[in-house]
Protein backbone atom coordinates (compact mmCIF):
# COMPACT_ATOMS: atom_id res chain seq x y z
CA UNK A 1 0.00 0.00 0.00
CA UNK A 2 1.38 3.66 -1.17
CA UNK A 3 2.01 5.77 2.05
CA UNK A 4 1.69 9.39 1.22
CA UNK A 5 2.02 12.67 3.69
CA UNK A 6 -0.85 14.78 4.31
CA UNK A 7 -0.13 17.50 7.26
CA UNK A 8 2.74 15.95 9.20
CA UNK A 9 1.57 12.70 8.92
CA UNK A 10 2.70 9.67 6.62
CA UNK A 11 0.32 7.26 6.20
CA UNK A 12 -1.77 4.77 3.62
CA UNK A 13 -3.29 6.67 0.33
CA UNK A 14 -7.05 5.03 1.32
CA UNK A 15 -6.76 6.96 4.66
CA UNK A 16 -5.72 10.27 3.66
CA UNK A 17 -8.72 12.36 3.82
CA UNK A 18 -9.18 16.22 3.51
CA UNK A 19 -12.68 18.33 4.33
CA UNK A 20 -14.79 18.85 2.04
CA UNK A 21 -14.27 22.52 3.23
CA UNK A 22 -10.37 22.81 2.05
CA UNK A 23 -10.28 25.83 -0.08
CA UNK A 24 -8.39 23.16 -2.55
CA UNK A 25 -11.66 21.35 -3.20
CA UNK A 26 -13.80 24.69 -2.89
CA UNK A 27 -12.03 27.13 -5.10
CA UNK A 28 -8.60 25.23 -6.93
CA UNK A 29 -6.92 27.46 -4.21
CA UNK A 30 -3.23 26.21 -3.72
CA UNK A 31 -0.27 25.15 -6.02
CA UNK A 32 1.83 22.06 -6.57
CA UNK A 33 4.99 20.58 -7.89
CA UNK A 34 6.11 18.07 -9.63
CA UNK A 35 9.91 16.45 -9.05
CA UNK A 36 11.30 13.60 -10.89
CA UNK A 37 13.79 11.07 -8.73
CA UNK A 38 16.44 9.29 -10.68
CA UNK A 39 18.54 6.51 -8.71
CA UNK A 40 16.80 8.00 -5.72
CA UNK A 41 17.96 11.50 -6.13
CA UNK A 42 15.49 14.15 -6.62
CA UNK A 43 16.43 16.01 -9.76
CA UNK A 44 16.90 20.02 -9.49
CA UNK A 45 15.40 19.99 -5.85
CA UNK A 46 16.92 23.13 -5.28
CA UNK A 47 15.08 25.10 -8.38
CA UNK A 48 11.84 22.98 -7.84
CA UNK A 49 11.39 24.43 -4.12
CA UNK A 50 12.66 28.00 -5.51
CA UNK A 51 9.73 27.93 -7.58
CA UNK A 52 7.41 26.15 -4.72
CA UNK A 53 8.58 29.14 -2.51
CA UNK A 54 7.54 31.51 -5.67
CA UNK A 55 4.02 30.36 -6.23
CA UNK A 56 3.37 30.53 -2.82
CA UNK A 57 4.46 34.33 -1.97
CA UNK A 58 2.56 35.13 -4.93
CA UNK A 59 -0.73 33.88 -3.37
CA UNK A 60 -0.26 34.79 -0.01
CA UNK A 61 0.25 31.17 1.82
CA UNK A 62 3.41 31.28 4.14
CA UNK A 63 5.53 28.50 3.55
CA UNK A 64 5.01 25.77 5.89
CA UNK A 65 8.21 24.42 6.09
CA UNK A 66 12.31 24.94 5.71
CA UNK A 67 14.03 23.61 2.74
CA UNK A 68 15.76 21.41 4.86
CA UNK A 69 12.44 20.36 6.27
CA UNK A 70 10.60 19.76 2.87
CA UNK A 71 13.77 17.68 1.86
CA UNK A 72 13.72 15.10 4.78
CA UNK A 73 10.24 14.83 3.92
CA UNK A 74 10.24 14.36 0.28
CA UNK A 75 13.06 12.00 1.10
CA UNK A 76 11.13 9.99 3.32
CA UNK A 77 8.46 8.97 0.85
CA UNK A 78 11.33 8.64 -2.34
CA UNK A 79 12.92 5.53 0.76
CA UNK A 80 9.31 4.23 1.57
CA UNK A 81 9.23 3.51 -2.44
CA UNK A 82 10.50 0.40 -4.21
CA UNK A 83 11.77 2.30 -7.22
CA UNK A 84 14.41 3.95 -8.25
CA UNK A 85 12.84 6.31 -10.48
CA UNK A 86 9.95 8.16 -9.13
CA UNK A 87 7.57 10.66 -9.83
CA UNK A 88 7.07 12.70 -6.88
CA UNK A 89 3.93 15.45 -6.47
CA UNK A 90 3.56 17.93 -3.82
CA UNK A 91 0.70 20.11 -2.91
CA UNK A 92 0.29 23.17 -1.03
CA UNK A 93 -3.91 24.49 -0.47
CA UNK A 94 -4.60 27.23 1.68
CA UNK A 95 -6.65 24.91 3.97
CA UNK A 96 -10.02 24.61 5.52
CA UNK A 97 -12.32 27.54 5.87
CA UNK A 98 -15.77 29.24 5.42
CA UNK A 99 -16.75 29.13 1.75
CA UNK A 100 -15.68 32.73 1.34
CA UNK A 101 -13.50 34.05 -1.47
CA UNK A 102 -11.43 36.33 0.95
CA UNK A 103 -8.34 34.89 2.13
CA UNK A 104 -8.03 34.47 5.71
CA UNK A 105 -3.91 35.42 6.19
CA UNK A 106 -4.16 33.05 9.64
CA UNK A 107 -5.64 29.85 7.84
CA UNK A 108 -4.05 26.93 8.46
CA UNK A 109 -2.56 24.70 4.77
CA UNK A 110 -3.15 21.10 3.83
CA UNK A 111 0.40 19.93 2.30
CA UNK A 112 -0.30 16.60 0.76
CA UNK A 113 3.06 14.52 -1.24
CA UNK A 114 3.17 11.18 -2.89
CA UNK A 115 5.76 9.23 -4.61
CA UNK A 116 4.81 6.93 -7.48
CA UNK A 117 6.84 5.14 -9.71
CA UNK A 118 8.15 6.99 -12.47
CA UNK A 119 6.22 4.82 -15.70
CA UNK A 120 8.16 3.80 -18.35
CA UNK A 121 7.68 6.19 -21.24
CA UNK A 122 9.46 6.29 -24.66
CA UNK A 123 8.58 9.78 -26.94
CA UNK A 124 11.48 9.84 -28.86
CA UNK A 125 10.08 8.89 -31.72
CA UNK A 126 8.18 12.05 -31.97
CA UNK A 127 4.46 13.27 -30.88
CA UNK A 128 1.95 15.18 -32.68
CA UNK A 129 0.33 18.42 -31.04
CA UNK A 130 -2.33 20.88 -32.07
CA UNK A 131 -2.26 24.45 -32.04
CA UNK A 132 -5.54 26.52 -29.57
CA UNK A 133 -5.69 29.61 -28.31
CA UNK A 134 -4.01 30.31 -25.26
CA UNK A 135 -7.41 30.20 -23.16
CA UNK A 136 -5.84 30.28 -19.58
CA UNK A 137 -5.35 33.60 -16.74
CA UNK A 138 -2.40 36.22 -17.05
CA UNK A 139 -0.68 34.61 -14.18
CA UNK A 140 0.88 31.63 -15.55
CA UNK A 141 3.76 31.70 -14.03
CA UNK A 142 2.40 30.30 -10.68
CA UNK A 143 2.14 26.45 -10.71
CA UNK A 144 -1.50 26.49 -9.83
CA UNK A 145 -3.54 23.72 -8.88
CA UNK A 146 -6.74 25.45 -10.74
CA UNK A 147 -5.70 23.29 -14.02
CA UNK A 148 -9.42 23.46 -16.09
CA UNK A 149 -8.11 25.16 -19.04
CA UNK A 150 -5.38 22.90 -19.46
CA UNK A 151 -7.47 19.91 -18.82
CA UNK A 152 -9.76 21.25 -21.86
CA UNK A 153 -6.86 22.15 -23.72
CA UNK A 154 -5.41 18.16 -23.50
CA UNK A 155 -8.64 16.83 -24.23
CA UNK A 156 -8.70 18.91 -27.15
CA UNK A 157 -5.60 17.35 -28.02
CA UNK A 158 -6.65 13.89 -27.50
CA UNK A 159 -9.40 14.24 -29.48
CA UNK A 160 -7.41 15.40 -32.18
CA UNK A 161 -5.09 12.31 -31.95
CA UNK A 162 -2.11 14.33 -30.59
CA UNK A 163 -0.19 14.31 -27.14
CA UNK A 164 -0.40 18.07 -26.85
CA UNK A 165 -1.66 21.46 -27.22
CA UNK A 166 0.81 24.49 -28.45
CA UNK A 167 -0.77 27.83 -27.01
CA UNK A 168 -0.96 31.05 -29.37
CA UNK A 169 -1.63 34.52 -27.48
CA UNK A 170 -1.90 37.55 -29.84
CA UNK A 171 -0.13 35.39 -32.38
CA UNK A 172 2.54 34.74 -30.35
CA UNK A 173 3.35 30.89 -28.77
CA UNK A 174 3.33 30.75 -24.90
CA UNK A 175 4.00 27.23 -24.27
CA UNK A 176 2.23 23.52 -24.42
CA UNK A 177 -0.50 22.99 -22.07
CA UNK A 178 1.58 21.31 -19.57
CA UNK A 179 5.13 21.73 -21.47
CA UNK A 180 7.34 24.84 -22.51
CA UNK A 181 8.02 25.23 -26.25
CA UNK A 182 11.37 25.33 -28.26
CA UNK A 183 11.61 25.57 -31.80
CA UNK A 184 14.51 25.49 -34.13
CA UNK A 185 14.08 27.20 -36.87
CA UNK A 186 16.83 29.04 -39.42
CA UNK A 187 19.65 26.77 -37.46
CA UNK A 188 18.80 29.66 -34.23
CA UNK A 189 17.14 27.74 -30.92
CA UNK A 190 14.53 29.82 -29.83
CA UNK A 191 12.18 29.79 -27.03
CA UNK A 192 9.69 31.72 -25.59
CA UNK A 193 10.63 34.83 -22.56
CA UNK A 194 9.79 33.91 -18.69
CA UNK A 195 7.02 36.02 -17.92
CA UNK A 196 3.60 35.34 -16.63
CA UNK A 197 2.67 34.35 -19.95
CA UNK A 198 3.70 30.77 -19.72
CA UNK A 199 5.11 28.64 -16.67
CA UNK A 200 9.31 28.83 -15.52
CA UNK A 201 9.79 25.52 -16.26
CA UNK A 202 12.74 23.42 -14.85
CA UNK A 203 13.24 21.86 -17.41
CA UNK A 204 13.00 24.95 -20.09
CA UNK A 205 15.50 26.32 -17.75
CA UNK A 206 18.21 23.65 -17.67
CA UNK A 207 17.83 23.09 -21.65
CA UNK A 208 18.14 27.07 -22.00
CA UNK A 209 21.55 26.49 -20.02
CA UNK A 210 22.82 23.59 -21.64
CA UNK A 211 21.99 24.88 -25.36
CA UNK A 212 24.35 28.11 -24.41
CA UNK A 213 26.75 26.44 -22.56
CA UNK A 214 27.53 23.99 -25.35
CA UNK A 215 27.47 26.67 -27.60
CA UNK A 216 24.89 25.71 -29.67
CA UNK A 217 23.02 28.97 -28.36
CA UNK A 218 19.48 29.54 -27.47
CA UNK A 219 17.07 33.02 -27.85
CA UNK A 220 14.23 33.99 -25.67
CA UNK A 221 12.25 35.46 -27.56
CA UNK A 222 8.72 35.82 -28.61
CA UNK A 223 8.01 32.95 -31.39
CA UNK A 224 5.22 34.01 -33.96
CA UNK A 225 2.23 31.66 -35.23
CA UNK A 226 4.09 31.68 -38.89
CA UNK A 227 7.54 30.86 -37.28
CA UNK A 228 6.12 27.67 -35.81
CA UNK A 229 4.51 26.74 -38.69
CA UNK A 230 7.77 27.12 -40.77
CA UNK A 231 9.80 25.52 -38.07
CA UNK A 232 12.56 22.65 -38.74
CA UNK A 233 12.13 21.59 -35.46
CA UNK A 234 10.01 21.73 -32.61
CA UNK A 235 10.70 20.49 -28.77
CA UNK A 236 8.22 20.56 -25.68
CA UNK A 237 9.62 20.25 -22.39
CA UNK A 238 8.46 19.07 -19.32
CA UNK A 239 10.03 17.17 -16.09
CA UNK A 240 8.02 13.92 -16.96
CA UNK A 241 8.94 14.30 -20.91
CA UNK A 242 12.28 15.61 -20.50
CA UNK A 243 12.59 16.69 -24.25
CA UNK A 244 10.04 15.66 -26.74
CA UNK A 245 10.07 16.33 -30.43
CA UNK A 246 7.29 17.28 -32.06
CA UNK A 247 6.79 15.87 -35.76
CA UNK A 248 3.51 17.02 -36.73
CA UNK A 249 1.58 20.25 -35.75
CA UNK A 250 -2.06 20.39 -36.77
CA UNK A 251 -2.07 18.55 -40.44
CA UNK A 252 1.14 19.99 -40.93
CA UNK A 253 4.41 17.75 -41.03
CA UNK A 254 7.44 19.00 -38.78
CA UNK A 255 10.79 19.56 -40.68
CA UNK A 256 10.95 16.50 -42.54
CA UNK A 257 8.38 14.30 -40.56
CA UNK A 258 10.81 13.14 -38.11
CA UNK A 259 12.71 14.11 -34.99
CA UNK A 260 15.95 16.53 -35.61
CA UNK A 261 19.40 16.75 -35.76
CA UNK A 262 19.49 19.69 -33.10
CA UNK A 263 16.84 18.05 -30.73
CA UNK A 264 19.42 14.57 -30.82
CA UNK A 265 22.41 16.89 -29.75
CA UNK A 266 20.61 18.10 -27.23
CA UNK A 267 19.11 15.40 -25.91
CA UNK A 268 22.15 13.70 -25.58
CA UNK A 269 23.65 16.63 -23.26
CA UNK A 270 20.67 16.22 -21.35
CA UNK A 271 20.90 13.00 -20.52
CA UNK A 272 24.80 13.55 -19.85
CA UNK A 273 23.96 15.71 -17.58
CA UNK A 274 21.42 14.22 -15.79
CA UNK A 275 24.30 11.22 -15.13
CA UNK A 276 26.99 13.39 -13.91
CA UNK A 277 24.10 14.31 -11.32
CA UNK A 278 23.84 10.77 -10.52
CA UNK A 279 27.63 10.34 -9.57
CA UNK A 280 27.86 13.42 -7.60
C1 LIG B 1 1.90 24.87 -18.13
C2 LIG B 1 3.20 24.17 -17.96
N1 LIG B 1 4.29 24.64 -18.59
C3 LIG B 1 5.49 24.03 -18.47
C4 LIG B 1 5.64 22.88 -17.73
C5 LIG B 1 6.99 22.22 -17.61
O1 LIG B 1 7.57 22.54 -16.37
P1 LIG B 1 8.69 21.62 -15.73
O2 LIG B 1 9.80 21.54 -16.73
O3 LIG B 1 9.10 22.36 -14.51
O4 LIG B 1 8.09 20.29 -15.44
C6 LIG B 1 4.53 22.35 -17.05
C7 LIG B 1 4.67 21.14 -16.24
O5 LIG B 1 3.74 20.61 -15.71
C8 LIG B 1 3.29 23.02 -17.16
O6 LIG B 1 2.18 22.55 -16.54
Amino acid sequence: MQNVFLNGEYLPLKNAKVSVLDRGFTFGDGVYEVFLVYHRNIFRFEEHLQRLNNSLSAIYIKNPYTDEQWRELLMTLVENNPSDNQSLYLQVTRGMSDRDHAIDLTDQPTVFAMSKALPERNLSGGVNAICCDDIRWKLCDIKAITLLPSVLLRHQAALAGAKEAILLKDGHVTEGAASNVFIVAGSRVKTPPKDGSILPGITRDLVVELLNDSGIGCHETEISKEELFNAEEIWITSSTWEIVPVVKLDDQVVGNGSPGKVWKRVVDIYQQFKNRQQIV
